[in-house]
């Protein structure tokens, strides 16, 4: 697969978006390519789970899954605008920001700053939920931590 950054889509997308404006729900379910996709779906749970995991690794100050569920959210939100073209493309592309400044906070292993980016992160994602008229799927902190079987605490095995 085509490595791709956020910060810049590439040109395709923009022409199309330039168009369509706000994404239709059916046209975000059509796969661009031949062979079998990931359904966005499918894609936006694995990002509802590494939404989750982000949230307790880095509320536990273990910053190395933190950091490692930041990557693969990235690559998660990466593919769903590489197979899924009429994805707005500013909704994607302001998900850059967001994912930087939990990697910064990460960095500085300063939890309230990882918070504050956390819950900008989440924001992107409504906003992108707002835009495809899909605002009933609303994202939020989580409450609790639903994979009992994965330790999150730094520095445990
Ligand atoms: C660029 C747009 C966009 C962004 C950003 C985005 N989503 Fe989505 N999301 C969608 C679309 C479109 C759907 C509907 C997919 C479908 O049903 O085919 C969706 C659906 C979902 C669903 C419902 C899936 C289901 O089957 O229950 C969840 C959960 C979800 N997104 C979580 C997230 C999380 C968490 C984030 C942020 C980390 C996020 N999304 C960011 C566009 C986006």
């Amino acid at each position: 697969m085509k490595s791709f950054s956020l910060a810049k889509p590439v040109a395709g997308i923009i022409g199309v978006l330039a168009l369509a404006g706000t994404i239709s729900f059916a046209a975000a379910q059509q796969p661009r390519g031949e062979r079998p996709q990931p359904r966005l779906t499918d894609l936006m749970q694995g990002a509802q789970v590494g939404h989750i995991k982000l949230w307790f690794a880095g509320k536990a100050g273990n910053w190395g899954l933190a950091t490692y569920e930041t990557r693969q959210l990235k690559a998660r939100l990466e593919d769903a605008a590489q197979l899924y073209q009429s994805l707005p493309v500013n909704d994607i592309t302001t998900m850059a920001k967001p994912l930087d400044a939990i990697s910064a906070a990460i960095a500085a292993k300063d939890t309230r700053q990882f918070a504050r980016a956390y819950d900008e992160l989440t924001a992107g994602c409504n906003s992108c939920h707002q835009s495809a008229k899909l605002g009933f799927v609303s994202i939020r902190r989580p409450t609790a931590n639903p994979f009992s079987d994965q330790e999150f605490e730094a520095g445990k095995k």
